[in-house]
């Protein structure tokens, strides 16, 4: 059985969208297990650059299934309008099926209220979040009272569930948040209609899933977001509500987590992070500013600017061993180009001693902690068309093999550009060997 997870190992945006359009050549399914519009998946394919935030990053290939797992959280509105673009960039191919679970949460206006009122309002202690209503969705979802997809289509109930709901979120708004109340009619109204509009898509995806496991075929789970924004390992609560980790691909879809054979950590080589929170690497200087503007670091779904640091190998051995990681993309090398001297961040040194494995779980020891750097030779040289190892310049190399052995997991592919095809691929994960 060969299914490949495919998850973030640092704080998101790592590359995941480019590297999971390239494998879903060698795939016939692509899944969303976790999260929901926070995401911002880029693919550059021909020159011409596709961001997804909610349709998984296999849709521009004909002849796949892709599927929205139960764990996303779902916005009709988002999903509706991703359809329409991609129709209208007749980038949506003829044969390619994309389906919803009836049991993903919907993401109601509420949600995204709660979400930016909250955010408005604890200044100085805010997430940073995209403000897309994902975090309000998850915390409804577990409180059991959340609105899924398939209530949609029993109208007495979902119009009951949504009473009830905004009986209380109305009162958080207007009492708490000093904020606008809702109209429940105009949701309903809303709601009802894009329930029969996505309904083409609703289906129990779990059934579909396992269906085309036994019939041989191979599917590819796209994680969204980065293991250190998961709900339960990462840097809390400066995270995302979501269990970002490869174990959740099972959960989030409901098949069993051994039909997961390979899981492929996506490794920018450099550090990013987008919103609040501690980042021992950050770097605030020209060299903080090259990796910001070479990169092109903006969001892509909130157009923030990231900030950037070295690469931290303390947060990508956590990731590799929380996400059972044995094969790792590294993305983004080219963007090193030019630097003279580059830094690799081994462990953290803290008055409460040194972290090398994991990061503290306290955000209070984490701020205080001071990377402990290794230092290496830059390179000059474009790698932009390296497609073999022997291509890139030595110190390029070394770089990737001091990455590899501490990171304990072996790298099967080098992406040096955004293209589908400015990429060095050194093993195919659905096959473990050389294509
Ligand atoms: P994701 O959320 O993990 O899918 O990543 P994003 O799409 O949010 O951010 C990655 C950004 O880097 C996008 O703009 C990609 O087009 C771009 N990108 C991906 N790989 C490379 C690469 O190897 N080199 C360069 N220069 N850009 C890349
Ligand atoms: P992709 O899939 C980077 C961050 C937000 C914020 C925190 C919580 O493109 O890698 P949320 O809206 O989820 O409640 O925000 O998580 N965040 C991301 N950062 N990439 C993402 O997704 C992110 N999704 C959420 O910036 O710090
Ligand atoms: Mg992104």
């Amino acid at each position: 059985m060969a299914n490949v997870a495919v998850v973030g190992t640092q704080w998101g945006d790592e590359g995941k969208g480019k590297v999971v359009d390239l494998y879903t050549e060698k795939a016939d399914i692509v899944a969303r297990f976790q999260g929901g519009n926070n995401a911002g998946h880029t693919l550059v394919v021909k020159g011409r650059k596709t961001i997804l935030h909610l349709i998984p990053s296999g849709i521009l290939h004909d002849n796949k299934i892709c599927v929205i797992g139960n764990g996303v959280v779902f916005d009709p509105l988002v999903f509706l309008q991703e359809i329409e673009e991609l129709q209208q960039g007749s980038l949506l191919p003829p044969n390619t099926k994309l389906f919803v679970s009836e049991k993903s949460h919907l993401i109601m206006p509420y949600h995204r209220s709660i979400d930016q009122a909250r955010e408005a309002r604890t200044s100085g202690k805010k997430i940073g979040t995209t403000g897309r209503g994902i975090g309000p969705a998850y915390e409804d979802k577990v409180a059991r009272t959340g609105i899924r997809v398939g209530d949609l289509y029993e109208e007495d109930l979902f119009r009951e569930k949504l009473r009830q709901n905004l009986e209380e979120k109305n009162f958080l708004l207007t009492n708490y948040y000093k904020d606008k109340p809702l109209d429940e009619e105009e949701i309903a109204t809303q709601y009802l209609a894009y329930g029969q509009k996505i309904k083409p898509y609703v289906a129990d995806t779990s059934l579909i899933l396992d269906y085309e496991i036994k019939q041989g075929k191979k599917i590819l789970f796209e994680g969204a977001q980065g293991s250190h924004l998961d709900i339960d390992h990462g840097t809390y609560p400066y995270v995302t509500s979501s269990n970002t980790v490869s174990a959740n691909a099972s959960c989030g879809s409901g098949i069993g987590p051994n039909t997961i054979s390979t899981v492929v950590g996506i490794c920018k080589a450099y550090t990013t992070r987008v919103g609040e929170g501690p980042f021992p690497t950050e770097l605030k200087d020209d060299i903080g500013n090259h990796m910001q503007q070479v990169g092109q670091e903006f969001g892509a779904t909130t157009g923030r600017k990231r900030r950037c640091g070295w690469l931290d190998m303390v947060l990508v051995r956590q990731a590799v061993r929380v996400s059972g990681i044995t094969a790792l993309a590294i993305t983004k090398l080219d963007v090193l180009t030019g630097l003279d001297k580059l830094k690799i961040c081994v462990g953290y040194e803290s008055a409460r001693g040194q972290f090398t494995y994991a990061a503290p779980a306290s955000m209070r020891v984490l701020s205080a902690c001071q990377p402990i750097y290794e230092e290496l030779d830059g390179w000059k040289e474009d790698i932009l068309y390296a497609r073999e190892m022997n291509e890139l310049p030595a110190n390029a190399r070394k770089y990737l093999k001091r990455l590899e052995e501490l990171a304990e997991a072996k790298i099967v592919l080098v992406s040096v550009g955004a293209g589908r095809e400015e990429t060095i691929i050194l093993e195919d994960p659905f096959h473990n060997k050389a294509p």
